[in-house]
């Protein structure tokens, strides 16, 4: 496995691995909700946007470093939990965590990862953020819990947006199933997720969000666990004093890289609402089409304090391994200390919504 010498961004990962990888495979990772209209509208809101330099600043001492519940990071980016990521590398999670620890990348393992949470553990040379799915019975919820407490994560990632999945008629299409010897080994003895409706009647609303959580959830499991707990897939601003009252430590906006519901609006359209309403009671991350340094200076201006990478950690993995990964967010880290520089911003401090230009209207 070798990384093509042409390979200097995160879209060249992209292209490689799209040559590379089958083509059901590239169905579930790229796969979206329904018409990929979310997806297309995270990345064309980011393009959308222009930057606006200040000349001449004093840069010396620069430095994108940042810190998270108490603990320092330098930079404000972080892995974002995706299932399976032995679809595209033998060693799986294992490989994207080493690649984390090398380069200062807080990673989050989901609960679908398809090398167990202890595992992934055992091997990262960093902090650790445990992504938790409910499950149907609240004590094997309690369990994955405990399971993150135990193996050292740093914190719990609650998704709270796909209480079902999304219409994911790309994988449909393209007749993607789990190769053998790729599985939720989390989940493995725990009460199945396929449950079977009692009576007729939608077998939607009747049968998988019996495992859904609601704010009831995010209060039993704030009270259960000294981890803290964050929300990922919050868009709306109104969500967030239910989390704060629920007792949330931190929200990620995120729409899911438009694999849920399609035709929500952009990450970076509602993020800037969010953070508003928000005004520093806590912490507010935000993923969805980060590929480029500037899309991160354009997201911390809207408001969030770090971003998550998807994708283009799966292409990096299927590309080069954990050198594959490591070299991509090393690309990502120097990418944002140019943005920072050339837009006259010596810290994340000095970013804010003036960075984003506001054309006159003429
Ligand atoms: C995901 N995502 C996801 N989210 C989550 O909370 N739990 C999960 O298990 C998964 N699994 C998953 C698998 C794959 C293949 C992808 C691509 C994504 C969503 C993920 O955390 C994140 O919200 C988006 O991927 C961010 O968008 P980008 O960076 O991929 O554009
Ligand atoms: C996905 C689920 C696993 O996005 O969250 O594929």
């Amino acid at each position: 496995m070798s990384v093509p010498a042409d390979t200097v961004s995160l879209y060249d990962y992209e292209r490689h691995f799209t040559a590379r990888v089958d083509a059901a495979t590239r169905a579930y990772i790229a796969g979206t909700g329904a018409d990929g209209i979310t997806r297309q509208a995270n990345r064309d809101a980011y393009d959308r946007m222009r930057l606006m330099p200040r000349a001449l600043r004093d840069l010396s001492g620069a430095s994108a470093a940042t810190s998270l519940f108490g603990q320092a990071m330098p930079y404000p980016i972080l892995i974002a939990p995706m299932a399976f990521h032995r679809l595209v590398h033998r060693d799986g999670e294992r490989a994207t965590a080493q690649a984390a620890g090398l380069t200062g990348t807080w990673m989050t393992v989901s609960t679908q990862s398809s090398v167990t949470l202890e595992e992934v553990a055992a091997v990262a040379g960093g902090p650790l953020w445990f992504q938790l799915y409910t499950q149907p019975r609240p004590e094997d919820t309690l369990a994955l819990v405990r399971r993150a407490e135990a193996a050292g994560y740093r914190a719990l990632v609650l998704t709270v947006d796909a209480p079902v999945s999304g219409l994911r008629n790309i994988e449909q299409r393209a007749g993607f199933r789990l190769p053998d010897g790729i599985a939720p080994v989390n989940l493995a003895g725990l009460a199945p997720d396929s449950f079977t409706p009692p009576r007729p009647g939608s077998p939607v609303f009747q049968g998988m969000l019996h495992a859904a959580a609601t704010w009831d959830t995010v209060r039993w499991l704030c009270a259960e666990t000294r981890l803290p707990v964050l929300l990922k897939g919050i868009m709306n601003p109104d969500d967030v004093d239910p989390a704060i009252e629920a007792g949330a430590a931190g929200i990620i906006v995120s729409n899911h890289g438009g694999r849920t519901l399609d035709t929500l609006p952009a990450v970076a359209e509602v993020l800037p609402l969010v953070a508003a309403r928000a005004a520093g009671r806590l912490p507010i991350l935000a993923d969805g089409g980060i590929r480029r340094g500037t899309d991160i200076l354009k997201a911390l201006a809207l408001g969030a304090d770090a971003v998550l990478v998807g994708q283009p950690v799966l292409h990096a993995l299927a590309v080069g391994g954990m050198a594959g990964v490591a070299h991509m967010l090393t690309i990502l880290q120097t990418e944002l200390e140019v943005a920072m520089a050339l837009s006259g911003r010596a810290r994340l401090a000095d970013i804010d919504r003036s960075v984003i230009f506001d054309p006159p209207r003429i």
